[in-house]
């Protein structure tokens, strides 16, 4: 009995896991094991033999047993240990640090935009970036050989001899989409359509990509008045301030006739811009009303229907707005650059919470 005593405390004593233990709780006391055999071997002894081996082979079971629970505790409590260890939760760890990414300012801009003219009734309407020669000069009534179709200026797409398409340029404004939409539109309509553009143009204030933003209206009663209160308005929302000036330059575009390039009364102090006050002018965009023969390229009758349209540099009211010195800081992708002008993904701008916060 000592034997097996010995033999059994010391093996549950050394076990790792659950099924080791089971299978040592089987062949010590289950229905077939060692104990249990000695005790069947009781009934074979002489009364007083049994006297002394009974107790003992129970005392033997229970003390068996009692090692058995006690060891299958400790197991128990060593895995929830073991589990706990490697679930550990520092409670007191600072919140997760926020999203490396930020919206470009270009991005965040277009969005501003977006905002502004959807409050004015404008949807957004969008065109190819590589676009016909029709769409981009023809039907906007610029002559064959005027110089912006020069390949000085805009870039042609590579084409074969035998390619008999006509040619395609990338646009070098958006004014095609004002075309693009009267043909799918009809009239009225009232769009906005932002977007890259491209011109053969490098330096400190051109870069050969570059983003506008179109505005067209078209009804049977525009006139420059609405032209001039939606740009006013327009700005006056988009530069967050009361007031704003703006001065109608008179200009030519064969598009529109007549026609004015738009410029905003501005101080430079400092290096500092400021919008709406000072001696200074910043042209911003042009406009005027469209031509009707641009009309009737769009399929819209002249006689019934006249329209504004004018065109914006996305880059240049991005850089007033947020004193961006260098236009070319928008296309190098610095991280820095983009960390101190960047915009958090969850702001989007609207009207009544705030442009640009
Ligand atoms: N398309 C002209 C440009 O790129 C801008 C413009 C648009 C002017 C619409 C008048 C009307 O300079």
């Amino acid at each position: 009995m000592d034997e097996l005593r010995q033999k059994y405390l010391g093996a549950i004593s050394e076990v790792a896991d659950e099924a080791a233990l089971e299978y040592l709780r089987v062949q010590a006391v289950g229905k077939k094991g060692e104990i249990s055999l000695k005790m069947r071997e009781l009934g074979k002894m002489t009364p007083e033999e049994r006297q002394v081996a009974g107790p003992a082979l129970n005392a033997l079971k229970d003390e068996i047993n009692s090692a058995l629970a006690a060891k299958k505790a400790a197991l128990a409590d060593a895995a929830l240990d073991a589990r706990l260890r490697t679930e550990w939760l520092d409670v007191t760890l600072p919140g997760r640090a926020r999203p490396q990414g930020t919206i470009h300012p270009i991005s965040q801009v277009m969005e501003e935009v977006t905002a502004i003219f959807a409050d004015m009734g404008f949807s957004v309407a969008e065109g190819p970036q590589i676009d016909s020669d029709w769409y981009n000069f023809d039907a906007l009534n610029i002559p064959e050989h005027h110089p912006a179709r020069g390949e000085m200026d805009t870039f042609y797409m590579h084409r074969d001899e035998s390619d008999n398409r006509p040619p395609h340029v990338l646009r070098t404004h958006t004014s095609p989409v004002q075309i693009r939409t009267m043909e799918v539109q009809g009239a009225p309509l009232r769009v906005i359509a932002p977007g890259r553009v491209y011109r053969a143009d490098y330096d400190q204030t051109h870069t050969p990509m570059f983003n506008q933003v179109e505005g067209l209206a078209i009804d049977t009663d525009i006139s420059m008045a609405n032209l001039k209160w939606v740009l006013e308005e327009f700005v006056r929302a988009y530069f967050e301030v009361d007031t704003v000036e703006l001065r109608f330059r008179a200009s030519h575009f064969p598009f529109t006739e007549p026609s004015a390039e738009v410029d905003l009364r501005c101080s430079w102090e400092g290096g500092q811009l400021k919008v709406g006050e000072g001696d200074d002018w910043m042209e911003i965009l042009g406009s005027g009303m469209v031509h009707p023969k641009v009309l009737e390229a769009g399929k819209i009758d002249p006689a019934k229907y006249q329209g504004f349209a004018f065109g914006m540099g996305i880059d240049r009211i991005a850089m007033l707005k947020y004193g961006i010195p260098d236009l070319r800081a928008f296309f190098d992708s610095d991280l820095r650059w983009l960390r101190h002008y960047g915009f958090s993904a969850l702001d989007v701008p609207t009207l009544h919470q705030g442009l640009s916060r």
